[in-house]
């Protein structure tokens, strides 16, 4: 859950500063994760190692970098898994001669014995985490008499774990090595540049073709050459694997919003736009086959992937009758002696990386199942592994919490379910309007965008001296209701919890009183019930927030709800994926409303490698 990247540039290429490079390239990984950040860089008077506690900005704020003339440099960003977050634990760690540095994302299992034995060689640690082993292994093997590259293979195939390694030997200043296992790495072929990241974004501005490394690659890129090579050493011919990037630097700028999260928030309408034309030029008849044909189906995913995911199985069975099941990832163990061939599982991701959905994925091949990725990062493992992909293409999302890939991901599932039921000619489901309902969905969320952003302000201020709140719903708004708690969790710090509004009297409204905060999301869809639950809620003192179609608003949601979101008139499939969007601008609202940055939660990164 780091972010590295490295590079190596031409030594006559001016118009790229060093600095720069790493300054862009770590403020863009720093999603990944944010508690310390550092730099190595090999410079005409030798290794410069610059590292501490807190964001990007101020590590670059520090003197000693500004001057450092490199053209071979690594970067990392950390989130802390073994050791706190302090300076002497952020990468990139040394080896005792402070020769080779290095930067790692992942977890290496066996570093309590690599680091007992070479402390008995005489290796000296200076930090507690498991990474730092790195660095004195290749120092080991090369005080052994390896050349650097062949101590640093030796040093990769000791390691147990999951990684992505980059490493700079300052006696071989114009290399930087690397290898993979688990953890992304991708490298970034520019004309005079070439890099080695564990995303696309850190250098999408100087780089437009990429390979995607696969497990067990180890290899170095110099300002001229990539080469890839197995861990056993059978060079790899590069020339098929290299792929041309389609985002823009625009795509993962900030431009004039003051958050990424609210830049995504008001992407949606072209990201939704983006997705289903991206969906309209793929073939997915082989994909539609397997789930007509499937024994059973499985979504598997975790956080917001898995709200989109609950979307998605409700609409299997509640349009389709076909038996669908949502999981969330980490839980797969739960059905998986019940996997079998016949079956298909959908993976659903935005980053493709997250640890517990490739696990699922993994077992259920092994199972015999099909699976079928869905992804908005088409260079990631979980797309590489899957039997069929379809990606998203929503564009970069760069903020921690999940927005536009929410609705692509639903607008994603309606979409199949609207083409199986087209292909399977259900009596009560008019499939062509059912596309227009999603296709509509651009435009709409373009209009709620226009007009609820008072109204979530607020709501925002309401909401920004609570410490708890209950987010509602019915069937459909079930899920729309969870991820909306679940954007106020993680941003705003504040406990919210979403849950079938039917259930309040079974428990939870014990904890209603006087201006306890509700949010409910009528869809208007087999959710009427809801109304007996605002009343239930306002008998009880509550403060309620009510989203709801502004043609349906009359009986309890007019007379008890306190504050309404009126959304437009719209059909079903719309209002499934667009209902979404008020509840983002609520949470985003009340995180800025209570001094909160947004884009970097605490305790939170955005891609998840680790179990
Ligand atoms: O990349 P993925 O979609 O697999 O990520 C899954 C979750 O980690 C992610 O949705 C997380 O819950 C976000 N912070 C939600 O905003």
């Amino acid at each position: 859950m780091c972010g590295i990247i490295g590079f190596a540039k031409k030594g006559d290429s001016t118009s790229l500063s060093c600095v720069e490079i790493l300054k862009q390239g770590l403020k863009r990984l720093e999603y990944r994760g944010y508690d310390s950040a550092g730099i190595a860089a090999l410079t005409k008077n030798g290794m410069v190692v610059v590292k501490d506690v807190g964001t990007v900005d101020k590590l670059f704020s520090y003197p000693e970098i500004q001057s450092i003339e490199a053209n071979v440099a690594i970067g990392h960003t950390r989130w802390a898994t073994h050791g706190r977050p302090s300076k002497i634990n952020a990468h990139p760690h040394t080896d005792c001669e402070k020769g080779i540095a290095i930067a790692h994302n992942g977890i290496i299992e066996n570093y309590i014995d690599l680091k007992r034995f070479l402390s008995t060689e005489g290796h000296v640690f200076s930090s507690e985490t498991d990474s730092e082993v790195i660095a004195h292994l290749i120092e080991h093997f090369k005080k052994a008499g390896m050349k650097p590259f062949e101590a640093f293979k030796k040093a990769v195939s000791m390691l147990r774990g999951s990684y992505a390694i980059v490493a700079i030997d300052s006696s071989e200043p114009d290399k930087i090595f690397f290898a993979r296992n688990v953890s992304p790495l991708l490298i970034g072929i520019g004309e005079e540049v070439k890099f080695v990241s564990s995303d696309l974004t850190a250098f999408i501005k100087y780089a437009k073709r990429v390979i995607v490394l696969k497990d067990g690659e180890v290899g170095y890129i110099s300002p001229e050459s990539v080469h890839i090579e197995s861990i056993d050493g059978i060079a790899i011919d590069i020339s098929s694997r290299i792929s041309s990037i389609d985002a823009s630097i625009q795509d993962v700028d900030k431009g004039e919003y003051p958050h990424y999260m609210l830049k995504e928030i008001m992407e949606q309408p072209y990201a939704l736009a983006q997705t289903f034309s991206s969906l309209q030029t793929q073939d997915l008849s082989d994909i539609l086959r397997e789930l007509e044909n499937a024994r059973r189906i499985y979504i598997v995913a975790a956080g917001t992937s898995y709200h989109a995911s609950l979307l998605g199985a409700i609409s299997f069975k509640r349009f389709l009758g076909i038996e669908a099941e949502a999981l969330i990832s980490s839980e797969f163990r739960v059905v998986s002696r019940a996997v079998k061939w016949g079956d298909v599982v959908i993976g659903v991701s935005q980053s493709g990386e997250t640890i517990d959905t490739l696990l699922a994925l993994r077992e259920a091949r092994e199972k015999g199942a099909k699976t079928i990725a869905i992804v908005n990062n088409q260079f990631s493992t979980i797309a590489r592994e899957s039997d069929y992909v379809i990606p998203m293409r929503a564009g970069p999302e760069i903020a921690v919490a999940a927005t536009k890939t929410f609705t692509s991901q639903a607008l994603t599932m309606l979409y199949i379910v609207a083409k199986l039921a087209e292909r399977a000619s259900i009596i009560d489901v008019d499939a062509k309007a059912m596309m227009q309902g999603i296709k509509m969905s651009y435009e709409i969320a373009e209009n709620i965008l226009n007009t609820t952003q008072d109204i979530a302000k607020a709501i925002a201020r309401k909401l920004v001296d609570k410490q708890s709140a209950y987010y509602l719903g019915r069937v459909f708004g079930v899920p729309i209701a969870m991820e909306g708690a679940l954007k106020l969790k993680e941003i705003a710090y504040i406990h919210a919890e979403a849950y079938p509004a039917g259930e309040s009297k079974h428990g939870p409204i014990a904890l209603v009183e006087k201006d306890f905060p509700v949010v409910f999301v009528y869809i208007g869809f087999l959710d009427e019930h809801i109304e007996g639950n605002i009343e239930e809620m306002k008998a009880r003192e509550a403060w309620i927030a009510t989203i709801a179609p502004e043609n349906m608003v009359h009986g309890s949601v007019a007379r008890y709800s306190d504050t309404i979101i009126k959304m437009p008139r719209a059909p079903l499939e719309t209002r499934l994926i667009t209902y979404i969007i008020p509840l983002q601008l609520i949470a985003y609202y009340t995180a800025v409303a209570k001094g909160l940055d947004p884009d970097k939660p605490r305790n939170l990164a955005k891609t998840v490698t680790v179990i």
